[in-house]
């Protein structure tokens, strides 16, 4: 079976795509797996050829205003406009999100599912996490354990049907850990001082457009 991964996150390391993308393949082992990152570099013709021939596609990407980055939406229009000769290739997602729940993410699987039906392709299945920007800090938690029990039970179903070519329905889950502590917790320790380095001063966080 060939597999290949499309990590659509816009970020040039470290981004939760890429975390979720080493758990799966821990999953997944044993495949002939390929890896592209489709936000940091244009592809050749080869690699586009090569993403075309395979029996399982996989997009994992964060979510952005309800919707996919535009990077991954040039990318995945590219795709269209080339065509598949094959298309016995299934699609599943792996989306995250910055709010705590992961039912956020069904707008963009809609997205995904709509995509698949334009460019012929069969979807699989969508699992949408959560909470995304906490992952890396619980990345030495054993997934199925903690905070990381439901993440791990929901990737090993979407493995299970990856592996055996079968469709799901989406699944949609958030870490195991109280809702109001994360966004206490990510508040003071992540978007606040991610504001800080880009230059926005807490205050302005609270602005409102008239
Ligand atoms: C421009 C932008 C738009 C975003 N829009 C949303 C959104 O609509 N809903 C949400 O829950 N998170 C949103 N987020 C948060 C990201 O989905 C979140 O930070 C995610 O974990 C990033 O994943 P990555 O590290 O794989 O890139 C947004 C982030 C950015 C930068």
């Amino acid at each position: 079976m060939k597999i290949c991964i499309i990590n659509g996150s816009p970020k040039a390391s470290k981004s939760t795509s890429e975390l979720l993308i080493e758990y799966l393949l821990t999953f997944i082992k044993g495949k002939n797996v390929v890896t592209y990152n489709v936000c940091r570099a244009d592809l050749s013709k080869t690699q586009f050829s090569q993403i075309q021939n395979n029996d399982v596609l996989i997009f994992a990407f964060p979510l952005y205003i309800d919707s996919l980055n535009s990077q991954l939406l040039r990318f995945l229009i590219e795709l269209e406009r080339r065509g598949f000769s094959n298309n016995n290739i299934t699609v599943y997602c792996l989306i995250n999100n910055g709010f705590y729940e992961g039912r956020q993410n069904y707008i963009a699987a809609d997205i995904m599912k709509n995509w698949c039906n334009a460019v012929g392709l069969t979807y699989g299945q969508t699992l949408g996490i959560g909470a995304g920007e906490m992952l890396t800090f619980i990345k030495d938690v054993p997934l199925g354990h903690g905070p990381n029990k439901s993440i791990g039970i929901a990737l090993q179903k979407l493995s299970n049907n990856i592996l055996s070519l079968n469709k799901g329905e989406d699944l949609f889950v958030s870490p195991n850990w109280p809702r109001f502590l994360w966004k206490i917790a990510s508040s003071l320790c992540f978007w606040y001082p991610r504001a800080k380095e880009n230059g926005l001063k807490r205050k302005r966080l609270k602005d409102k457009v008239n």
